[in-house]
């Protein structure tokens, strides 16, 4: 096992007040395509570029192009995915009192399914959905089985998805919360990002200490602030770590 690694498993085994942010990279070994790497979902090929379908102005002018791209290239595979061993062990880490909070930019709901309880979702949740009119809620499976081009309320309302659009402000009392558990971590991990899109990735900035945790696929911004770089593979590397501190994933 590479050094980082260690020095990273032994972090993880002294802390009781670990925070982890994450991204779409956390869920790519899921089977969800991320955004932004070469086979993301924004290098793939669409009548509008993805990040103009999933904005506001473009869910109020064209709700039907939206939901096309929206059930096809989101819902469906979040439906199909199950939590890999990096959501797994984050859970377990939790269960352990090790991990106080997930902060994550996913709305694919595989934290709550693999177990984890505190969840900060800064982009909210496909799995939660209400009526643009009258305020009804309805499940994932309801928007799936919609014939209609477009899901509509029985008030006659458009349904959306409980997801930020870019546009939209994030909800104010998760960003709270959010940069309160950061700033009071003694360990934060970062995992499965870009850390481009904001104001999501200016919340790490909170974190003070010096037990920075970078695990991923390729450079962020500002990776000279980073106090361990693990250039792999999420669900990989939390499954080594786990060996390695004789700790179950289940
Ligand atoms: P990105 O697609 O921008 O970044 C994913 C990152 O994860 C990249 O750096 C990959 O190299 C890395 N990666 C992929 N698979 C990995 C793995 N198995 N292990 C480790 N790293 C891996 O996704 P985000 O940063 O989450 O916003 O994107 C942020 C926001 O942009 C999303 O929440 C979404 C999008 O537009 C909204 O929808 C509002």
């Amino acid at each position: 096992m590479e050094k980082v690694v260690e020095q990273v498993a032994q972090i993880i085994k002294e802390s009781n007040n670990i925070v982890f942010f994450g991204g779409a990279g956390l869920s790519t070994e899921s089977g969800i395509p991320d955004f932004r790497s070469v086979d993301g979902l924004y290098n793939q090929k669409y009548k509008f570029p993805p990040e103009v379908i999933i904005s506001h102005s473009f869910f109020e002018s064209n709700p039907i192009e939206f939901y096309r791209f929206y059930k096809d290239k989101c819902l469906s595979p979040m439906l199909k995915a199950k939590p890999n061993a990096a959501h797994l062990a984050l859970a377990k880490l939790e269960k352990m009192g090790k991990l106080k909070a997930v902060v994550t930019q996913n709305i694919d709901d595989l934290h709550h399914r693999a177990g984890s309880k505190n969840i900060l979702e800064l982009h909210g949740t496909s799995f939660k959905n209400h009526c643009v009119k009258c305020g009804k809620t309805y499940s994932i499976e309801e928007i799936l089985k919609s014939k209609e081009d477009v899901p509509t309320c029985e008030c006659g309302g458009i349904i959306r998805p409980d997801i930020v659009l870019y546009e939209e402000a994030l909800n104010q009392e998760v960003i709270y919360k959010s940069c309160k558990a950061i700033e009071d971590a003694d360990a934060l991990i970062i995992a499965g990002t870009t850390l481009i899109v904001q104001p999501a990735a200016s919340f790490v900035n909170y974190y003070t200490g010096n037990k920075l945790i970078l695990i991923n696929l390729s450079e962020v911004p500002n990776e000279s602030r980073i106090d361990y770089v693990i250039r792999d593979k999420v669900g990989k590397v939390f499954t080594e770590i786990f060996e390695y501190l004789g700790y179950d994933l289940a």
